[in-house]
């Protein structure tokens, strides 16, 4: 049986903007949306035109400078939200508006102080109004991580009736567990009415620390779309991560799963969104972080010398790093040392290596990091210490 496509909805330009701090402007805005569509997404989450006039500028910029992604436009289940999303939309090559409402009991009651009755009528009106302007519309169920599920179908069915193409089931608080997010797709797939003829898609919240897992539950249970931030940004505690779901996926073939993410772009795309958004990525974030194909410890770092895949499950080349790095601390040993001298083009017997070890353990156990210039000063001191020193030189 042929792979399925898991179709990479990035909103990093919506959902990841809207952190605090975060601000993108416009020229920002369609330079990070020409590399998604380098890297391979499949649709641009561009920005929520309603919300501001340089919002909608910025999502009538994108459509103009991008060619193959489809660009979508967010709006909240209100016609002058929804004629604003077209609007914006009007010069893309592909385009879809995503409105929607939330349909949990609690955004129910106190968001909207309506009944299910009222809201499922609106889910239905909005899509059906969207469906005037563009042909592609996604529906998002907002707080469909704590709705209830024989809700929760009703309001699918409402919207495929009314021609949605894409249902968006979003863990809005990152409440879910991942079995019962996977739950919740399998429910709704085995549910409700023509449910083949939409896309399901994930989009995932990361309070609990669970948006990836979350994510790749949905897609188990046969979520064909998911959404995703580059660096995982995105609301509090973000969302899942493009570059996490997606190594996933090109790790473990066994999903029978692929998307069409040119991985290698990945810690590039990272670096430009981190820059341009003023948040840095943290040291130990997976994939991306700078910690995430770096070596400290004296063990580890003799395995990876040996053999990379003595501590690394993912080949650095495939997310565009050259090579792993070994960090010299107070706890390398012996032959990180002569690994890193050896990159700057000296080696040593071993009685030298030795005298040179205990020079830099000296050092080490005062500092935190040892770099390059450093090595070189140490190296000086050992030969101080002792002329006899047997170092050999080369290119
Ligand atoms: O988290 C969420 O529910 C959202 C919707 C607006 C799609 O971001
Ligand atoms: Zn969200």
């Amino acid at each position: 049986m042929g792979k399925n496509q898991i179709k990479i909805f990035d909103t990093t330009l919506r959902d990841g903007e809207q952190v605090p701090g975060c601000k993108l402007n416009c020229v920002e805005k369609v330079q990070i949306a020409k590399q998604l569509e380098l890297l391979g997404v499949d649709i641009i989450e561009a920005g929520f035109p309603a919300s501001s006039p340089g919002d909608y500028q910025s999502v009538q910029e994108i459509c103009k400078s991008v060619y193959n992604p489809i660009i979508c436009a967010l709006s909240r289940a209100i016609k002058k939200d929804i004629e604003i999303a077209a609007n914006s939309l009007k010069f893309a090559k592909q385009a879809r508006i995503h409105t929607g409402i939330g349909t949990s009991d609690c955004h129910i009651r106190y968001k909207f102080n309506s009944t299910k009755d009222k809201i499922l009528e609106i889910a239905a009106s909005s899509v059906k109004y969207a469906k005037k302007f563009v042909e592609d519309i996604e529906f998002y169920a907002e707080d469909a991580g704590r709705t209830n599920n024989e809700f929760l179908a009703l309001v699918c069915e409402e919207v495929i009736k009314n021609g949605a193409t894409v249902i968006n089931i979003p863990d809005t608080t990152g409440n879910c567990l991942p079995y019962e997010y996977g739950n919740k797709i399998k429910f709704l797939q085995e549910n409700v009415n023509k449910i083949h003829t939409v896309t399901l898609s994930t989009h995932c919240h990361n309070d609990l620390g669970l948006a990836t897992a979350n994510s790749l539950y949905g897609i188990l249970n046969g979520a064909k779309q998911v959404e995703c931030t580059i660096n995982g940004i995105g609301e509090r505690a973000g969302n899942t991560s493009l570059e996490e779901i997606t190594m996933i996926i090109k790790q473990y073939k066994n999903l029978n799963v692929y998307t069409n993410i040119n991985t290698k772009l990945i810690c590039y795309t990272s670096d430009l969104v981190s820059k341009y958004t003023g948040m840095k990525v943290q040291a130990n974030k997976a994939i991306v972080g700078k910690n995430a194909f770096s070596h400290s410890s004296g063990i580890h770092q003799d395995g990876i010398i040996k053999k990379r895949e003595t501590y690394e499950i993912i080949n650095p080349e495939d997310v565009g790093i050259d090579d792993s790095s070994i960090i010299l601390t107070a706890r390398s040993g012996r032959s990180a040392l002569a690994y890193r001298y050896k990159k700057l083009g000296y080696s040593f017997t071993k009685n030298t290596l030795d005298i040179i070890y205990s020079v830099f353990l000296d050092y080490a156990d005062k500092n935190k990091q040892v770099e390059d210039q450093e090595l070189k000063c140490l190296l000086k001191k050992a030969q101080l210490k002792n002329n006899q020193l047997a170092i050999l030189h080369h290119s």
